[in-house]
């Protein structure tokens, strides 16, 4: 029987960044409180495990305001542009994990809303990058999650638009969002915000689903990305398993199996990975 890993299974680029800033910081600062804004990223393992080196989480505005001392990182989704203005304000230590190609969002939208134009965001609302780029735009902005909305759009505004997307949007339907919105005849221009990271990873685990028997998807059960992946995989291969850990691990494999994928969300830690691979190349 055969194991294979993904090769874009994993901490992304922009996770990893994130993490390793976190290490650093608690390596650097002994003794001294570290917070992150939001939990650093969407696995619970990982949430804990920063807990116990002293890392805690701030859920609100409100929990930021209360802060009197302590060094906040921002997380990899980024924040809206007030969160630093509160932090430089009062003193507070800040020290920014945003993946660059969120940070790209935010300079972008910050120009082209301060040159006049209305931002469209295509993304999920209530995404915490989502949140983090409306706050960035001087104006306020537009959200369209699907392409119902976008056919039910209308705009009596005067401005031009400027549309961007949520890194981890799907291409294909992005693409259809803003055919739809400049087929409505407006002054349309378009930057393509879409992160590669996402769209490997899942071309990667439909590939591998394919010629798999058994499809095993590791991730926290709040990662979005990673439930995405369960579903794309489940699509080809009806033996999908979603894991968090190897504890969650009792499959009863077909038998004759001759090839067993795994693959993971951008938030799971390699350790948790290898320790799902290493177990079942020798347990089954
Ligand atoms: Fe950044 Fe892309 Fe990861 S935007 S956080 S590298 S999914």
């Amino acid at each position: 029987m055969e194991v294979r890993k993904a090769k874009s299974a994993g901490f992304c680029f922009g996770v990893k960044k994130a993490m390793d800033t976190v290490q650093e910081q608690i390596e650097k600062n002994q003794g001294k409180p570290i917070f992150t804004f939001g939990p650093l990223i969407h696995n619970e393992e990982v949430v804990k495990s920063l807990q116990n080196q002293g890392v805690e989480v701030i859920h609100s505005l409100e929990e930021l305001k209360a802060l009197q001392d302590g060094i906040v990182i921002i997380r990899s989704h980024g924040v809206p542009k007030s969160i630093y203005s509160n932090l430089e304000e009062r003193g507070l230590e800040c020290v920014d994990a945003t993946c660059p190609f969120v940070k790209r969002i935010h300079t972008i939208v910050e120009k082209e809303s301060q040159a006049g134009k209305q931002i469209l965001i295509v993304g999920n609302d209530k995404h915490p990058e989502v949140e983090g780029i409306k706050g960035w735009c001087v104006t306020p902005a537009i959200v369209i999650e699907s392409v119902e909305e976008a056919e039910k759009f209308s705009y009596s505004g005067e401005k031009n638009i400027c549309i961007v997307s949520q890194t981890t949007f799907n291409y294909n339907k992005f693409q259809e969002v803003v055919e739809i919105i400049s087929k409505k005849a407006y002054n349309v221009s378009v930057v393509n915000t879409i992160c590669n990271a996402t769209e490997e990873r899942q071309t990667e685990a439909k590939k591998l689903a394919a010629e798999a028997d058994v499809m095993i998807v590791i991730g926290g059960s709040h990662s979005s990305n990673t439930r995405k992946l369960y579903e794309i995989c489940k699509e080809e291969c009806k033996e999908t398993f979603f894991l968090q850990t190897l504890d969650d691990l009792h499959l009863e494999f077909p038998k004759a199996i001759r090839l067993v994928g795994i693959t993971a969300g951008a938030s799971t830690p390699n350790n948790i990975i290898e320790e799902v691979q290493n177990y079942v190349r020798i347990n089954f």
